[in-house]
């Protein structure tokens, strides 16, 4: 797909050109690349909040350019999950609240609700913190409870723009790490778009583009340090700037 923002009449800028990706089932894919690269948009697109300017995106098989505005927004509802930078919790809510928060839409039975609550929370390592609200939590916790509710309706893909990105580190490790548990022990498709090389060292393969264009991709095989490193050196290559501080943490 490519991706043009502006109008017909006048095309402003070229933001992802001829990217074509693969996500199967169970994957975990990082995307990573300089600021201005085309992540955000690629990622908008996937979460069908924009649509490409030409080629087209498939999840499981639907075009979801295709759908009316009901369809769409129950298609998102039940196919996708999303986390966001700055977690998005409502602080009038217990942490718990703010999981179940997609299943009132849902006719799903309380037992089912809890069940799944107990299920994701122990996942995430958040069951001592349901009853609490969000200004009582930190915030790696708040971002495994936006983790949470992104996944209690199961979609079929969570899509994630620099969840760690308001993180420390030990935070983002413990948000990665749970990420990665349901990715290796649930078969969970995730894709995040990350600046972060220690967040991405956690994915199963990094895609790096350069100037909305494809530039590699690399594979982790079994060893996350050596992984780690590899994503520095392809960063390198890559040019631009990233986070520095992120070296420092493997
Ligand atoms: N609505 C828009 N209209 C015009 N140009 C846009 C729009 N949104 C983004 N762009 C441009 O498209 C390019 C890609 O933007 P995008 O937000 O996808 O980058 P990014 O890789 O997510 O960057 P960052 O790492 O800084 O978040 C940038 O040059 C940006 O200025
Ligand atoms: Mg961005």
């Amino acid at each position: 797909m490519t991706k043009i923002y502006g109008n017909k009449k006048r095309r402003t800028y070229t933001a992802l050109q001829d990217i074509h990706l693969e996500v199967e089932e169970g994957d975990f894919v990082g995307i990573m690349g300089p600021s201005g690269s085309g992540k955000t948009t690629l990622l908008n697109i996937l979460a069908t909040i924009d649509k490409p300017t030409a080629g087209h995106v498939f999840i499981n098989n639907i075009n979801p350019v295709t759908l009316s505005d009901h369809k769409l927004a129950a298609f998102r509802r039940h196919a996708l999950g999303y986390v966001f930078q700055d977690f998005n919790l409502l602080d009038t809510l217990t942490i718990k609240e703010n999981i179940i928060l997609p299943l009132a839409l849902e006719r799903v039975s309380s037992r089912e609700i809890e069940e799944r609550v107990r299920e994701m929370a122990s996942w995430l390592g958040i069951a001592n913190i349901l009853d609490k609200r969000t200004y009582e939590v930190s915030g790696g916790q708040m971002q495994r409870t936006a983790i949470a509710r992104a996944m209690i309706h199961r979609p079929s893909l969570l899509l994630a723009d620099e969840l760690t990105g308001n993180l420390d580190s030990k935070a983002a490790k413990d948000v990665m790490q749970a990420l990665s548990d349901m990715n290796e022990e649930q078969q969970r498709t995730i894709l995040i778009v990350t600046h972060d090389p220690f967040a991405a060292s956690y994915c199963k393969r990094v895609i790096f583009i350069k100037d909305g264009k494809l530039f590699t991709e690399i594979r982790r095989g079994g060893n996350r340090q050596a992984f780690f490193q590899k994503i520095l050196d392809t960063l390198s290559l890559l040019g631009g700037s990233f986070d520095d501080l992120s070296s420092a943490r493997h």
